[in-house]
């Protein structure tokens, strides 16, 4: 069976196939002139997915050695993510679906990140914790089989990315954030300021907000005027923040293991590509004697083989869907109940 997978919920154009279980090509072409923005601009974003989706799709099929009839399931992200930009792959999958008469299989962006780890060659093992640590989503999630997924927690305000966004942006540091304070922490002292974790009384959820506020206001006390930090207080700013971050993320999902009989942990998302994070959840895993999966760089931020896979997965269930499929810009509160 060869699944097609098309990716275009934010910032990231992506086309992967899987034949006969194997992922035989994932081409993710990254719109970065956002960056001059300092954020993603919604019209620039659509009109980048609409020129690179057809030529993407072809250099996937000839990485795959296959044609665009040998496509026998097309599966395409449906939301959550910025209308316009769904609406380019939807609308593009769902023509080739009608063209080909080949069946078609809307995706659930979050749920292609919580089974990304599958992407690996050592696999979660059910039930297993997934954290999702994206920017617009930070879940802590219990994850049953490929239908059952119940939400243990939530962020009530800031997704984990996007706070490292915005205090990227306060150090001057420009778009994406995340790679720049994890690149900026490596020479910082973690230890120097004394970032607060929010506790929250639902004891799995998260908040960010305040955090961000007080790298602010630590911002706006020690360098009133100032144009410019200097180079070293950027670093302990920005590994202190790092640090607050990953520690939030590591409690609740220790306090999870302590209440839940899990065979493995897995870390998925873009902010799972931060190597901080990645160290300190195999540690914790460690101690629980728990398996850990965190997928390869290439699978943690948006990439169409996640979109394949999880397409594949609901597929072999029966699931299809109907060529009226709209897009949608946010997860419903039910979804994971
Ligand atoms: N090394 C890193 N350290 C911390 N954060 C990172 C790192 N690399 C990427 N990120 C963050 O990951 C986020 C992007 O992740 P991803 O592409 O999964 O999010 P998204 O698709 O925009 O949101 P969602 O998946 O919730 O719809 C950004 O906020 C970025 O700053
Ligand atoms: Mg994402």
């Amino acid at each position: 069976m060869n699944v097609l997978g098309i990716e275009s919920s934010c910032d990231e154009t992506s086309v992967a196939i899987i034949s006969n279980e194997k992922l035989t090509a994932n081409l993710i072409s990254s719109q970065d002139f956002h960056s001059k923005y300092g954020g993603v601009v919604p019209e620039l974003s659509s009109r980048a997915h609409l020129q690179i989706v057809i030529p993407l799709v072809k250099d996937a099929l000839k990485k795959s050695g296959l044609n665009l009839n040998d496509i026998d399931v097309i599966c395409s992200t449906a939301g959550p993510g910025l209308i316009g930009a769904l609406l380019v792959g939807l609308t593009f999958a769902k023509g080739l679906s009608y063209s080909l008469n080949k069946p078609f299989v809307a995706v659930n962006h979050i749920e292609g990140h919580i089974f990304s780890g599958f992407l690996m060659e050592d696999k979660p093992e059910f039930p297993f914790l997934a954290l999702v640590v994206s920017g617009g989503h930070t879940l802590l999630l219990l994850v049953e089989s490929f239908t059952v997924v119940k939400k243990l927690g939530t962020t009530v305000d800031d997704a984990a990315g996007e706070a490292f966004d915005k205090v990227a942006k306060m150090l001057g540091f420009g778009y994406p954030g995340g790679p720049k304070i994890q690149t900026a922490a490596l020479d910082g002292d973690a230890g120097k300021i004394n970032f607060p974790v929010a506790e929250l009384k639902d004891p799995y959820n998260f908040s960010f907000s305040g955090l961000k506020t007080a790298v602010l206001r630590y911002i706006q006390k020690n360098y009133p005027g100032v144009q410019n930090i200097p180079g070293n207080d950027l670093k302990d700013i920005a590994a202190s923040f790092q640090n607050a971050v990953v520690k939030a993320l590591i409690r609740n999902t220790e306090k999870a293991l302590n209440n839940y009989d899990v065979n493995s942990v897995s870390l998925v998302g873009g902010v799972a590509a931060n190597k901080a994070l990645r160290e300190s959840m195999i540690g914790l895993a460690g101690k629980y004697g728990k398996k850990i999966v965190i997928p390869g760089l290439e699978f943690c931020g948006d990439n169409a083989a996640m979109i394949a896979f999880r397409g594949a997965r609901l597929y072999e269930t029966g699931y299809r869907s109907g060529l009226d499929y709209s897009p949608f810009p946010g997860l419903s509160s039910e979804h994971f109940s």
